[in-house]
């Protein structure tokens, strides 16, 4: 099961690390056992335990982001050791996301926004947890109702888990929130041409009621949104693609 789901099945995994693979694997089991039970749509019906669950899945986001993401993408390496800079977490769920960029990343200030109040109680436990409290904000808010020009220098969104007409004008707004030369990393699903797998992705994206986009849909997603520089990036198993854009600067 843990090579289906790629994820790591290797004997050596230290126990802060079987702990993650171990919540990782059991994520997709409680959606898979959610969907039969007819509860496919009821994001925030899953118990604390689901939720957490899958939330483990973005306990190495931040320092995914500093080895692999940072090189890439100019101008974040100098903007995220900059005191003050912001970075946007959209659907934060758990909260765990924008806790490890907090502590991966001292000067940088997080806000997570969720629509789901149950899930920012979780998320208020998972920050006071933490040692990065004083740099996490949490919002209850819809990515929609956004409105902070020129706020932001890095933005997350996870497709799979908005629904596509909200997607497309919550992308609009958190372009809107970015500063001039800011970048959005926009989550989305892997499809590999495999056809009985990539259906079943597809249909646990819906049934879950967000979007499903490959890595073609997630460029012009983002072009679509007047972003520049547009590219997907290689991303380990078992964690979503990602595709990014630079928003314009003056000049
Ligand atoms: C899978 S969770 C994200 C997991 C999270 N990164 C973590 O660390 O737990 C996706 C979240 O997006 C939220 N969401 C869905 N639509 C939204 C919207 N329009 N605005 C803000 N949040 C939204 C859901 O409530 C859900 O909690």
């Amino acid at each position: 099961m843990l090579r289906a789901l790629e994820l790591d099945d290797s004997e050596d995994l230290g126990p802060a690390d079987q702990l993650r693979v171990a919540a990782q694997a059991a994520a997709p089991v409680h959606q898979v056992a959610a969907l039969l039970r007819g509860e496919g749509q009821l994001w925030a019906d899953q118990s604390d335990e689901a939720l957490l669950a899958q939330g483990q899945a973005g306990a190495q986001a931040g320092a995914q982001m500093a080895q692999q993401g940072l090189p890439r993408l100019e101008g974040l390496t100098e903007a995220f050791a900059t005191p003050g800079t912001r970075m946007l977490d959209v659907g934060t769920g758990v909260a765990t996301i924008a806790v490890s960029y907090a502590e991966q990343f001292p000067a940088l200030t997080v806000v997570g926004i969720d629509v789901l109040p149950r899930v920012l109680a979780l998320a208020a436990q998972t920050v006071a947890a933490s040692t990065v409290g004083d740099r996490v904000t949490l919002r209850q808010q819809d990515v929609n109702t956004l409105d902070e020009p020129n706020t932001y220098a890095f933005a997350w969104m996870p497709a799979p888990f908005v629904p596509e007409q909200a997607l497309r004008e919550g992308v609009r707004r958190v372009v809107d929130a970015l500063v001039p030369g800011g970048w959005l990393m926009l989550g989305h699903g892997k499809f590999r041409g495999v056809p009985v797998e990539d259906a079943v992705s597809r249909f646990k994206t819906i049934a879950y009621g967000g979007t499903a986009l490959d890595d073609g849909q997630a460029q012009q997603f983002l072009r679509d949104a007047q972003l520049l520089e547009v590219m997907t990036v290689p991303t380990p198993p078992g964690s979503p693609a990602v595709t990014l854009g630079r928003k314009a600067s003056p000049g």
